[in-house]
């Protein structure tokens, strides 16, 4: 019966156990993991396109192949967790046509313009760095699939971090007009990618429900505070401040007190009014018709080597 189905569900989740494709699961459950799966792959793509900017502008051979291997790691991310949604019993294609007509979301954070050469550290840095902070909990996640392929994506995040610090610090560490050019480029990145964990709590649609389900294992807020905690004191390493005057230690709360987040910005940019949503979807469409013919004979040459393997 369903009451012993979701008892059975019910009792994997809270013994922390994880919940695999093949297992019963409550619909909502399933649908709200498609959604953010599939939200985090459309992410990963489109995430691709503000750094890819930057390949063949890079300063040296060393900085482009750093680039080059971190943009195709991205790619490799959203094959990934597409693969992972797909276990859910939904294709790929289904999914990619949500992200082309505007059904599905990606991250806001891509919405914005890579305008100099340090916004490649700055992203590897913050954006990277927030990734990592949302992502690791992630790897507890009761759904099976998501949380295994967030382990591999975990591993190669931190590079992806690595290599942004180290870009800034040498900018930093520069001439004067470098170091101007960190700061610029962090003072543009840093409100944004505080975005990038959610409204907040009191404002946030799931959460609730998928912490119940151990989907998220920690709030908006408290992985927007662990991300401000861990970005000050690289932010004095780096000799670079963060762009909030109200930013303090507080030690009665063993945490960063921090300015107010700008929330009109992110329900604009979600709505679609962010500096470069259209810049995005239109390349996201064009790539897609444009790879048509890559995906047909791929179809072609399987049916090919299945019609052979039967004759
Ligand atoms: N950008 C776009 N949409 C956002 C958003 C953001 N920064 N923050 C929240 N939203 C959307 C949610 O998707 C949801 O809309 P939906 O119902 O249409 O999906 C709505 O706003 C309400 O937000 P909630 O907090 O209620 O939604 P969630 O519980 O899903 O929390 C989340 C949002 C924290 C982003 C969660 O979905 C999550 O952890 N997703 C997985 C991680 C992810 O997608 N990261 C995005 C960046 S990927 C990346 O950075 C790659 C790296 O390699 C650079």
């Amino acid at each position: 019966t369903t009451e012993a189905y979701e008892a059975a569900f019910d009792a994997a989740v809270a013994a922390d156990e994880r919940i695999e494709p093949r297992d019963w699961m409550p619909e909502a459950y399933r649908a709200t993991l498609i959604r953010q799966m599939a939200q985090h792959a459309h992410s990963e793509i489109i995430g691709m396109q503000p750094e890819a900017n930057w390949i063949t502008r890079a300063p040296s051979l060393r900085r482009k192949a750093i680039l080059m291997a971190k943009v195709q790691d991205e790619a490799g991310h959203g094959l990934y967790l597409y693969s992972a949604a797909e276990t859910l019993g939904v294709s790929r294609d289904e999914l990619l046509d949500k992200l082309h007509t505007g059904r599905q979301k990606y991250s806001s954070i891509f919405n914005y313009p890579t305008l100099t050469w340090a916004d490649v550290g700055a992203i590897g840095w913050l954006v990277d760095g927030a990734a990592i902070t949302n992502q690791v909990p992630l790897c507890r996640c009761s759904y099976g699939p998501y949380a295994r392929a967030m382990v591999r994506v975990c591993k190669e995040e931190s590079f992806h971090q690595r290599q942004g610090y180290e870009l800034l610090l040498a900018l930093s560490k520069g001439t004067p007009a470098q170091h101007a050019m960190a700061q610029d480029a962090v003072d543009r990145w840093w409100w944004p990618s505080l975005m990038m964990f959610g409204p907040p709590d009191d404002a946030s649609a799931h959460s609730a429900q998928s912490m119940a389900w151990k989907i998220k294992r920690h709030s908006n807020d408290e992985l927007r505070q662990r991300f401000v905690d861990i970005c000050v004191p690289q932010a004095e390493s780096l000799g670079l401040s963060l762009p909030d005057p109200d930013l303090r230690w507080n030690e009665e709360r063993g945490h960063h007190d921090f300015g107010t987040i700008d929330w009109s910005e992110l329900t604009e940019v979600i709505k679609g009014n962010g500096p470069c949503n259209e810049q995005r979807l239109g390349q996201r469409r064009r790539a897609h018709e444009e790879g048509a013919w890559v995906r047909e004979a791929a179809a072609a040459h399987a049916a090919k080597r299945r019609t052979a393997q039967h004759t």
